[in-house]
């Protein structure tokens, strides 16, 4: 897959790109992350990429030509069709299910806004989707941009080394992960659960499943409730809530067994 990031901050997307699961990913020529700079694309002496803004107002927008040459060299780059996303507060909000969307595409381009935005005429004629990583305000797209290129890249066929690995994330069956122990067994922070060590696979699905359900039930709800859990679930669930209960709800990181 092909990510093109259309950014004035092109050296820090690269940095962002080059450490971890996606930077081994670019090694092995599994993703390829190119930057563009609009500056490069600028048109007068000062090499200006912004203005004020029409009507008054503090701050100032990204204008149209920069952007427009920019975007054009990008998508002749490469032969494959680019589904561009501008990254922004007012955007949809990212969630897993359009992760798992856009690691499906050849080439997504990412554009990244700075100062109070970009020019709105650029954004209708050119931009597929508006995405936002939460309700929060960044000074600029980059960091968005970082997210989506880490969440889609680490989805490549190959990039994680146990692809099992992505299946059991958090989000990916619309609930949140099960805790998770490292050696030793015994300290002074706690033991690991029993059932871990038992080596009886379907027990330890079990338990994970019960945690996951128990900590989405915990930590959000909302979820939940989108997820619409069958018949073993509900069990499963019930279970946890008894036992949660029982406990005299301590913090669910505390609730295992
Ligand atoms: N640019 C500024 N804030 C942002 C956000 N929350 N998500 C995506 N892009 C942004």
């Amino acid at each position: 897959m092909r990510i093109d990031v259309v950014s004035l901050f092109p050296d820090f997307v690269r940095q962002c790109a080059e450490v971890g699961v996606v930077g081994r990913a670019q090694q092995r020529k599994l993703l390829q992350v190119e930057t563009w700079n609009p500056r490069d694309h600028a048109i007068d002496r000062h090499r200006s990429v912004d203005s004020s803004s029409y009507g008054g107002g503090p701050g100032m927008v990204m204008m149209i030509e920069p952007l427009r040459t920019t975007l054009q060299a990008m998508r002749e780059a490469a032969p494959e069709p680019v589904h561009l996303v501008y990254l922004s507060p007012q955007g949809a909000r990212l969630t897993q299910g359009r992760v798992e969307a856009l690691a499906k595409l050849p080439r997504i381009g990412l554009l990244c806004g700075r100062y109070e935005g970009v020019d709105e005429r650029l954004l209708a004629h050119e931009v597929d989707e508006e995405l936002s990583i939460g309700d929060y305000v960044l000074s600029g797209g980059e960091l968005a941009a970082a997210v989506i290129i880490d969440a889609v890249g680490r989805l490549q066929d190959g990039a994680l080394n146990d692809a099992a690995s992505a299946e059991q994330d958090s989000f990916s069956n619309g609930l949140l992960d099960c805790p998770h122990y490292a050696k030793p067994v015994q300290d002074a922070l706690g033991s690991v659960p029993e059932v871990l060590l038992s080596g009886d696979h379907a027990a330890i699905a079990r338990w994970r499943l019960k945690q996951s359900l128990g900590r989405t039930w915990l930590r959000r709800p909302d979820l939940l409730s989108r997820h619409g859990l069958d018949a073993v679930s509900r069990a499963l669930l019930d279970e946890f809530r008894r036992e949660h209960s029982l406990r005299g709800q301590p913090r669910q990181d505390d609730a295992a067994e």
